[in-house]
């Protein structure tokens, strides 16, 4: 976000769920975020809701304590605390109950009047999904949502956190719910990776620069390697995760977003649904694997028996708070996907997530293929002095793929390595690389996802969300692998915390000749 930007248009923001973790986590320091950057306007106003009895001056010690905890800036001299703070209120409600609804429709209203501010609302469900309908419904029937076909609806923004349904089914009656209330273009569904500075990096890279935008095809990319890793187990969130397992946590949204951002045509214009309409044409053209042989030949599965991280021991997942002790669920999931489109026809997109691997990362790997012909396979040997086969091996060696990498998190930046000539009186070529790390010389970290997500929240930006359309599309591609592993229960655990994943991960791409790209990090 440029420091020049304007502050997002006055609005009150309703958080559900204000006294949880998300909201302690990343919601109140992205609020502060946007203030010590003076995107938030003085007028808006932030209300926690929760169940729990809270006066106002204990909610904002709560957020003093998770601002001083988890803001990028720490407690900053710059920000008026009190003129901050005092923005900040608090108000009790049983999710279920109407009458509540209507002291809340009265007390927003005041709010606004102090303001002298018109209703414009962000209503932040950051609670259960099972909350979604009663808590959307009370809304309506409170009069907090204004009028659904009057004008000035699209000033009521409903923000949803993931995950959104458990597969197909479950989805569509979740939105189904919604839709009774809000309109498509009112809903604001998180997937926090697109809030992340390099995840809109990549769209600039590809098609801001002609080294890149012309060859970004199955005639010029062997095949692209997307890897998100992380060395935490499930740490408190084990009832959830054991229901959902990595393909689900991981692959069903922020690994399929990546990939669409990666593979999508360039969009007529930067409108939010023309981008996300490219998205959509992506996630149409996935090959889906659904029969077995498909499945098992194409899709891995692993899970994290006990193991060394940071040369500290760490319990296996079986063994993790509320983990069934026979989980089959897996925290490992490599795959090996096809889009089946003129642009990417052949070309190999292999995807791998995962916990308790060796380290956190998030990179988007591009290797090229090699240039056809090359002279330096047949400099002749006599003159380096070496025999005929072992000087073309020894050639063919050196020369490496050109590579992009797009480094997402922790560090942000653009790798990429070419093939250069090696100092000497042969024509040695060994490969450099050209490294641009965006974080690694400030001090302060990019924006936070949250901030540049709720800023487009309060603006009415809806580009970095997701549509309804591409979350079906996700899970129509999930389903029918949830659907065969359901079917072929493995022998859990199949890897050692600490390691990458099962062998299968290694040998899926060994089988095409292949291998995985080390990351950033990565000893
Ligand atoms: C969440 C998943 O969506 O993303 C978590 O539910 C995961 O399981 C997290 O840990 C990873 O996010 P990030 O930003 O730390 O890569």
């Amino acid at each position: 976000m440029a420091q020049a930007a304007a502050p997002a248009p006055p609005c009150t923001v309703v958080i559900f769920g204000a006294t949880g973790d998300l909201a302690r986590r990343k919601l109140f320091p992205a609020l502060y975020g946007l203030e010590r950057e003076q995107l938030l306007a003085p007028q808006t106003r932030i209300v926690g809701v929760g169940r729990r009895e809270k006066t106002d001056p204990e909610f904002r010690r709560e957020l003093e304590d998770a601002v001083r905890k988890y803001s990028r800036f720490g407690l900053d001299a710059e920000v008026d605390w009190d003129s901050f703070v005092r923005r900040f209120s608090y108000f009790r409600l049983e999710m279920h109950d109407a009458e509540g609804y209507r002291r809340l429709a009265a007390y927003l209203q005041s709010l606004e009047s102090e303001q002298g501010l018109p209703p414009r609302r962000v209503y932040y469900l950051s609670v259960m999904p099972v909350l979604f309908e009663p808590i959307t419904v009370n809304l309506q029937r409170a009069g907090l949502v204004g009028k659904a076909n009057g004008n000035g609806h699209e000033f009521f923004r409903l923000v949803i956190e993931k995950p959104f349904g458990y597969d197909l089914e479950s989805a569509e009656q979740l939105n189904r719910q919604i839709r009774q209330v809000f309109r498509e273009e009112q809903i604001y569904r998180i997937d926090h990776y697109l809030g992340k500075e390099m995840t809109q990096n990549i769209s600039v890279i590809r098609f801001a620069n002609t080294l890149f935008e012309p060859i970004w095809n199955n005639r010029y990319i062997d095949n692209v390697q997307i890897t998100s890793s992380e060395s935490v187990g499930v740490e408190n969130r084990g009832e959830y995760y054991d229901k959902t397992g990595a393909l689900r946590d991981m692959v069903q949204n922020h690994m399929l977003q990546l990939l669409s951002l990666v593979a999508m045509e360039p969009p007529e214009s930067l409108d939010s649904e023309a981008v996300r309409d490219e998205k959509v044409r992506v996630l149409r053209s996935l090959v889906r694997w659904e029969n077995p042989k498909e499945v098992l030949t194409n899709v891995v599965r692993g899970q994290y028996g006990p193991g060394m991280i940071n040369n500290q021991f760490v319990p296996g997942y079986r063994n993790e708070p509320e983990v069934h002790p026979d989980s089959q669920t897996e925290t490992f999931v490599a795959m090996r996907v096809f889009i089946d489109n003129e642009r990417w026809r052949g070309v190999p997109f292999y995807i791998r997530t995962g916990k308790r691997l060796p380290v956190k990362a998030t990179e988007i790997q591009v290797q090229f293929k090699h240039v056809p012909g090359l002279p330096y396979y047949r400099y002749p040997a006599s003159l380096a002095g070496l025999s005929e086969p072992a000087y073309s091996n020894q050639m063919a060696a050196a020369i490496h793929p050109n590579r992009l990498v797009i480094r997402i998190q922790p560090l942000e930046g653009i790798y990429l390595e070419i093939n250069a000539k090696s100092p000497g009186t042969h024509p040695q070529v060994t490969p450099v690389a050209l490294d641009f790390c965006r974080n690694c010389t400030t001090p302060i970290n990019s924006p936070e996802a949250y901030e540049r997500l709720l800023y487009d929240v309060m603006r009415g930006d809806p580009t970095l969300f997701t549509r309804w359309d591409e979350v079906a599309l996700a899970w129509q591609f999930i389903d029918p692998i949830e659907a065969v592993w359901a079917s072929e229960p493995v022998d859990f655990p199949n890897y050692a915390a600490g390691t990458w994943g099962p062998a299968a991960a290694a040998e899926l791409l060994a089988r095409d000749g292949r291998h995985w790209w080390p990351v950033q990090n990565e000893n």
